[in-house]
């Protein structure tokens, strides 16, 4: 029987989450305190022994990350809570029920770059999310608790592409939402031309436990090339819309059936969508896959942000993915070419074939549009949303034939 494990939501529940007094008597802070004894250099060697990946999508060693900021006079830590994935609410939940946790492991970053200037940029549909981080905020300054680090919450505006983040640090900087070229990456030239270390809240909220309990206990946890745990959200034709959180060797059967509680009313399962939107389709003969980055990529699919989107045998595959080229049409911020016009020719021809009108030439037409646009745009979005489409006519080739058969 697989288990929860709660490393990042350690506290939910627990305390109450607007009391910096509950935090600190749960032991918060302890592992500022400890890392203020540390030469940055010995933490990064820690964080990077660790082996924390990256829980925004991209699953890049977290210690890695940060020995790549130069030395210098200015530089800042970003937590990325723009969290515009459908699906996708993990780092709401997670801030909400423990905010403490989240400046703590901001802190510890800003501990090993050497500097004190930390943002928090948030979704904009989140307003009530912003209320509850500048109090805990205010509460940590006025104990004293952040030392010299400063920490101010910045809104987006509603911009899915704002979650990428050199976009993100346009819109900091009271720029449109746009990608930038890299490199140069953000470590080294990042928010107003500096370096920045942009993390995502579930990075950032794993430090206080892996400080206080050690690298080498974390990285004994889940899958030895992923370790410790991940915080799913699952929705859709499931159970329990529940958010958990896992060790990352939980395999898809495990998260779907024992968390979720399976199918309601008897109904099979016929695919599973895990990553957010541009994740890929898992066929129910793949269940047995584990969630861990590598695992999931190496079949073929995405870990991304952890959102879990069950779809039972009833569910048309095509309109689904119809619905989600609409998605990519409307946020392409229309930057570079391959996904402005990509993401709309997409969107049209998915469009004729869920109408019953596509021909076998569409079908290969969009597959070469799709294969161009993963190697050829500009930005994650872009290079991601052909995912669904190559996934599901891969694993539900006999979804598109049956739509193919009424022209
Ligand atoms: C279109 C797009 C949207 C993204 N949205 C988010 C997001 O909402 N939250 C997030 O942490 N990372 C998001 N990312 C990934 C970030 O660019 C970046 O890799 C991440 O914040 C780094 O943090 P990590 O190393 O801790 O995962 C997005 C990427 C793309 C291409
Ligand atoms: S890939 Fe799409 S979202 Fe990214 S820069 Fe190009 S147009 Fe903008």
């Amino acid at each position: 029987m697989a288990e929860e494990m709660r490393i990042v939501l350690r506290n939910a529940d627990k305390i109450d989450p607007k009391s910096i007094d509950d935090y600190i008597t749960s032991g918060g802070y302890s592992a500022l305190e400890k890392v203020r004894d540390m030469a940055p250099k010995d933490l990064i060697n820690e964080v990077k022994k660790s082996n924390l990946r990256g829980r925004g999508g991209a699953g890049f060693n977290a210690g890695m990350k940060w020995s790549f900021v130069p030395p210098g006079e200015v530089k800042y830590v970003v937590c990325n809570l723009d969290e515009g994935e459908p699906g996708t609410y993990k780092d709401r939940i997670i801030v909400q029920k423990d905010p403490h946790t989240l400046l703590e492991g901001m802190a510890i970053c800003a501990h090993a770059i050497d500097y004190r200037q930390g943002y928090i940029y948030c979704r904009g549909e989140y307003p009530y999310v912003v209320e509850h981080l500048n109090e805990a905020i205010a509460q940590a300054k006025s104990r004293g608790v952040l030392g010299e680090f400063d920490i101010e919450v910045r809104m987006g505006a509603g911009a899915y592409v704002c979650g990428e983040e050199t976009a993100l640090i346009e819109s900091i900087e009271g720029h449109r939402g746009e990608p930038r070229f890299k490199p140069p990456f953000p470590g080294v030239a990042g928010l107003w031309g500096k370096p920045t270390v942009v993390n995502n809240v579930e990075t950032f909220a794993n430090l206080p436990e892996i400080i206080n309990k050690g690298a080498e206990w974390y990285s004994q946890i889940g899958a030895p090339g992923y370790p410790g745990t991940k915080v799913l959200t699952l929705s859709g034709d499931i159970v329990n819309s529940v958010c958990i959180e896992v060790p990352t060797n939980t395999t898809v059967r495990e998260v779907v059936y024992e968390f979720g509680g399976g199918i309601p009313n008897g109904k099979k399962l016929k695919a599973v969508q895990i990553g957010g939107t541009s994740g890929a389709f898992i066929p129910a003969s793949m269940l047995d896959t584990p969630i861990d980055f590598d695992s999931m990529r190496n079949a073929g699919f995405t870990l991304g942000t952890g959102a879990v989107f069950v779809m039972d045998e009833t569910r048309d595959i095509v309109d689904i993915v119809t619905r989600i080229s609409k998605f990519f049409e409307h946020e392409s911020c229309g930057k570079c070419n391959p996904c402005r016009e990509g993401t709309f020719r997409n969107y049209e021809i998915m469009k004729k074939i869920n109408a019953g009108q596509g021909s076998l030439e569409d079908v290969a037409k969009l597959k070469t549009l799709c294969q161009v646009m993963t190697r050829a745009c500009l930005c994650g979005l872009g290079q991601a949303a052909p995912g669904p489409i190559l996934t599901t006519m891969q694993h539900f080739d006999y979804e598109y034939g049956r739509k193919l058969l009424l022209s």
